[in-house]
């Protein structure tokens, strides 16, 4: 059986885990960083660049103690390397380049966007692909056509904010705690998604595109109106928050579940994976399934542990070393959008 110790650093949070064949988790740990950025409303990047430093050792032993195994006994490391924070991304290949070469093991490289997928098949536990793939997070919300866990063609995505970026910006508008889905999710509970009709860009538009800056304007000029905003003074009514916060998100999950449907049509396929932090969302969820089943759509999102980053998903790399592709340890970190060229492999 394959062991293979996986690392993910691309944002603010430092996760290792082990995983076998299947895929099985044989030892996992996330150390979330969300403390640290609270007070800033937003990851500020040097802070998790550093934080990451600090963790990442300790939080790699313990996945590899969780597992009981030592890295002698582990058949590759693999790491996350695009797309991410630059100096997140930095510490955690400089740390799998150092273990491999310590210790004489193969090197695979992660692409954040394909692992987020890749935790829908994990979580089925059955073939997944080819289907359309939707990840939404902090720093992504993109559709892509997905032949196998390795081939990706990219449908469209956001021209501005990501979905998970644009919550939380809402979020701290609205004097509620970081990070602003699960804050946002929890005020609309008691709120009226009708009571603001704020905009839904690009949604009867053939492109596959998302648009969520005009929308957080659109709650901004609620808020307080154009000019030189100060939120912290605002002291809002709760059920106004609410309102707001219900109105919002109802325009995300309208434009996400949307474009997923476009995409599905545009593509022929009949399966949908959904990943990234916000597809924990429970609106979001509830709405997909609901048009999944209408449509007779095969749906997997990724249940909620494995939607927010984890180092689970990047089992996706046991599909890589079963393919031979294997990395030199001069591979590079890559912050931009899926590239073809992000990873040195050449097929043995
Ligand atoms: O995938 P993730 O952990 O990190 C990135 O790769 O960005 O996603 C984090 C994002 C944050 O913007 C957070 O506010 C959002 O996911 N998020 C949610 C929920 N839980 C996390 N957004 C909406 N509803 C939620 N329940
Ligand atoms: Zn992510």
């Amino acid at each position: 059986m394959a062991r293979i110790l996986c690392i993910e650093t691309t944002c603010d949070e430092t996760a290792a885990a082990v995983v076998g064949d299947g895929p099985t988790v044989l030892g996992e740990v996330v150390a979330s960083q969300d403390a640290l950025h609270q007070r800033f409303g937003g990851v500020v990047p040097e802070i998790a660049s550093r934080a990451h430093l600090e963790r990442i050792l300790p939080v790699i032993d313990e996945a590899l103690r969780r597992a009981q195994l030592t890295l002698d006994q582990i058949d590759a490391v693999a790491v996350a390397n695009t797309p991410g924070l630059a100096g997140s991304l930095l510490v955690g290949l400089v740390a799998a380049k150092t273990l491999c070469a310590a210790a004489g093991k193969p090197l695979i490289a992660i692409n954040h966007l394909q692992a987020h997928i890749y935790a829908c098949r994990i979580a089925a536990g059955r073939e997944v692909f080819p289907c359309v793939g939707l990840i939404v997070s902090g720093g992504h919300t993109s559709l892509f056509r997905c032949s196998s866990p390795l081939e990706f063609e990219y449908l469209g995505g956001t021209i501005d904010d990501a979905a998970g970026e644009a919550f939380d910006k809402v979020a701290q508008m609205l004097g509620l705690p970081f990070p602003g889905g699960p804050s946002i999710q929890k005020a609309a509970a008691s709120g009226n998604p009708r009571a603001f009709a704020f905009p839904r860009a690009l949604i009867d538009e053939p492109r596959l595109d998302f648009s969520f800056s005009g929308l957080k304007t659109a709650v901004r000029y609620q808020l307080v109106g154009p000019g030189k905003p100060d939120f912290s003074s605002l002291n809002l009514p709760p059920q106004f928050v609410a309102d707001i916060a219900a109105s919002f998100q109802e325009a995300v999950v309208d434009c996400l579940v949307a474009k997923a449907m476009q995409a599905l049509r545009a593509s022929g396929l009949s399966t949908l994976c959904v990943g990234g932090g916000v597809a924990a969302n429970a609106r979001f969820r509830e709405r997909l399934q609901f048009e999944a089943e209408r449509r007779g759509i095969s749906l997997v999102i990724a249940p909620l542990k494995l939607c927010t980053d984890n180092a689970v998903m990047g089992a996706i790399a046991l599909e890589r070393l079963r393919a031979g592709l294997i990395e030199t340890l001069d591979l590079d970190a890559f912050p931009g959008l899926i590239r073809p060229k992000h990873a040195t492999a050449k097929k043995a």
